[in-house]
C-alpha cells in the first residue's frame, strides 16, 4: 500500500515528499522518522471540511498526544484546527510555537497544580476536568489569577468499542471522567454550577482508540445529549459546546477500512441533531479530537537492515537498528505494521521474513514480512503508519538515542526535532562524590 504522497521513483525507491528515502536515510542516518507534511495538512483539512460543512462552527481539535513537536504545532495553527494537550510538556510545546491559547484544551485525569497554573495563565480555552476535587482546585487557581476558566467536564458514557482493552476509555470501570449511571456526573455538574471562577461551557467524552466503526460514536451522542437534557431539567443549565474526543482507526495494513471522515462528520451530526431536536435543546458546537488520524498515516520510520539469520525450517530474522524504543506499539498492543524495502520497492516480495528490533528482549516489529529474496544488509526499511504514538511513545530504553524526525514535502527535507546524541542520552546522570573513578 501507498500512504498519502508515497509513490515508487524511477530507480525503484520509495519516495515521500518528493523525496527519495534512501537518500533520506543516508542523509540523516537512520533509524528516522519521516513526516509527510502534505498528508498531515490534507488530514486536517478533510476534518476541517467535513465538520464545518455539517456545522460551521465545529472544531476540529488535533490530540497532540499522537504526535507534538513545535513544528506539527504551528502546522495544525496554520491548518485552523485546534490541539488538545494533556500535560505540562505538550502545553509547553504549543505555547512556545505560539499555538493560539483560545484554540487549545488541556486534559488530564490527575492535573498538577503548576499545569493548571500554567493554562489559566496562558488563557487555554478550555479544561477539561477529570474529577470532583480538580474542581476545586482549578476554581481557586483561576481565583487566584483572577480569571474566569472555561471548562467541560469530562464523562463516561459507558460505551465499550471494540478496540484493544488497554486503550478503552468510555467504559464506566475507567480511570478517567465521571460516570452517568452512578450519578457522579451529575453531582459534578452541581459541583462545577457552584464554582464562582469555573464556567460550565460543554461535556467532553472519549470512548476510546483505533475504532473503525462509527455506531459506537452516535450511541455517545445520544447518551451525551440525554445527560444535557437531565441535566437542563434537573439545574435549568444549557451547554454550548459538545466534545466526541477521537478514536478513529487508521490504515496500518492494506485491508484495514477506517471510515471515511465526512461520513464520520454527517452520521454524528445527524444523531445530534436529531436527539437535541427531539429534546428541545439547542445543537451545541460539535468538537472531535482526532490524534492518530491526523498523523499516523503521515509517518514513516526508516531502519537500516542489519543482521540476517535464517534458522532453518523456523523463520528467518532480519534485524534493525531499532526497535521497540522507537516504536513500542508491537510489544504493548501486539499492532501489526506494514513496511516496503525502500531501495527495492518494486521488487517482486517473494519470501516471510520477522522484522526484530535491537533491544534485549523479543522485540519484535514485524511478524511474516513479505520481501524480495534480494534483501541485504545494508538495505532501507520504510515501516509505515508510524506517525502517531511512535516518536509520541519513544523512550530510551538500553540507552538508545531517540531517532531525529525529518518533515518532507515538495521535495525538500528538513529536520523538525534534532536526533538525541548519546551525550543527550547520559546528560542527566550524576555520579556522587563518594562514587567516582579515581583521576
Ligand atoms: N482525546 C482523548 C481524551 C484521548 O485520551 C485520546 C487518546 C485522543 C483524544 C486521541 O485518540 P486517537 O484519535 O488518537 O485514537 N498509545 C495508544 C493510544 C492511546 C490513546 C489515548 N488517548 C496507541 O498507541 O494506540
Amino acid at each position: 500500500m501507498l500512504l498519502g504522497t508515497q509513490s515508487i521513483n524511477s530507480q525503484g525507491h520509495l519516495e515521500i515528499g518528493g523525496c527519495d528515502t534512501v537518500d533520506l536515510a543516508h542523509r540523516f542516518g537512520t533509524p528516522l522518522y519521516v513526516m509527510d507534511e502534505a498528508a498531515v495538512r490534507s488530514r486536517c483539512a478533510e476534518y476541517r471540511q467535513a465538520f464545518q460543512a455539517c456545522q460551521p462552527e465545529a472544531l476540529p481539535t488535533f490530540a497532540g498526544k499522537a504526535f507534538l513537536c513545535m513544528a506539527m504545532a504551528r502546522i495544525v495553527a496554520e491548518e485552523g484546527l485546534g490541539l488538545d494537550v494533556a500535560s505540562g510538556g505538550e502545553l509547553l510545546t504549543a505555547l512556545q510555537a505560539k499555538f493560539p491559547p483560545e484554540r487549545i484544551l488541556l486534559h488530564g485525569n490527575n492535573k498538577s497544580v503548576a499545569e493548571m497554573e500554567m493554562a489559566v495563565a496562558a488563557g487555554v480555552g478550555r479544561v477539561v476536568v477529570d474529577s470532583e476535587p480538580e474542581l476545586d482546585t482549578l476554581d481557586v487557581v483561576a481565583a487566584r489569577q483572577g480569571r474566569r476558566q472555561a471548562i467541560f467536564l469530562r464523562i463516561t458514557p459507558g460505551i465499550k468499542p471494540q478496540t484493544h482493552t488497554y486503550i478503552q476509555t468510555g467504559q464506566i470501570d475507567s480511570k478517567f471522567g465521571l460516570a452517568i449511571t452512578t450519578g457522579q456526573a451529575m453531582r459534578a455538574v452541581r459541583h462545577a454550577l457552584a464554582k464562582p471562577n469555573l464556567s460550565l461551557v460543554g461535556l467532553h467524552c472519549h470512548i476510546g482508540s483505533s475504532i473503525y466503526s462509527i455506531k459506537p460514536f452516535e450511541m455517545a451522542v445520544q447518551v451525551m445529549v440525554e445527560l444535557m437534557a437531565q441535566v437542563r431539567q434537573e439545574t435549568g443549565h444549557t451547554f454550548a459546546d459538545l466534545d466526541l474526543g477521537g478514536g478513529i482507526g487508521v490504515r496500518y495494513q492494506a485491508e484495514d477500512e477506517p471510515p471515511a471522515i465526512a461520513e464520520y462528520a454527517q452520521r454524528v451530526n445527524q444523531v445530534l441533531c436529531e436527539e437535541t431536536r427531539r429534546h428541545g435543546l439547542p445543537v451545541p458546537r460539535l468538537l472531535v479530537e482526532p490524534g492518530r488520524d491526523i498523523s499516523g498515516e503521515a509517518g514513516t520510520t526508516l531502519y537500516t537492515v542489519g543482521v540476517i539469520k535464517e534458522i532453518p525450517g523456523v523463520r528467518t530474522y532480519v534485524s534493525v537498528d531499532g526497535g521497540m524504543s522507537d516504536n513500542p506499539r508491537p510489544a504493548l498492543y501486539q499492532a501489526r505494521y506494514e513496511a516496503i524495502v525502500a531501495n527495492r520497492a518494486r521488487d517482486k516480495r517473494e519470501m516471510d521474513v520477522t522484522v526484530a528490533g535491537k533491544h534485549c528482549e523479543c522485540d519484535t516489529l514485524i511478524t511474516d514480512l513479505a520481501v524480495p529474496c534480494t534483501l541485504a544488509v545494508g538495505d532501507i526499511l520504510a515501516v509505515q503508519t508510524t506517525g502517531a504514538y511512535n516518536f509520541a511513545m519513544a523512550s530510551n530504553y538500553n540507552r538508545f538515542a531517540r531517532p531525529a524526525v525529518v518533515l518532507v514535502g515538495g521535495g525538500q527535507a528538513e529536520v523538525i526535532v534534532e536526533r538525541q546524541s548519546l551525550e543527550d542520552v547520559i546528560a542527566h546522570d550524576r555520579i556522587p562524590e563518594r562514587l567516582r573513578p579515581e583521576g
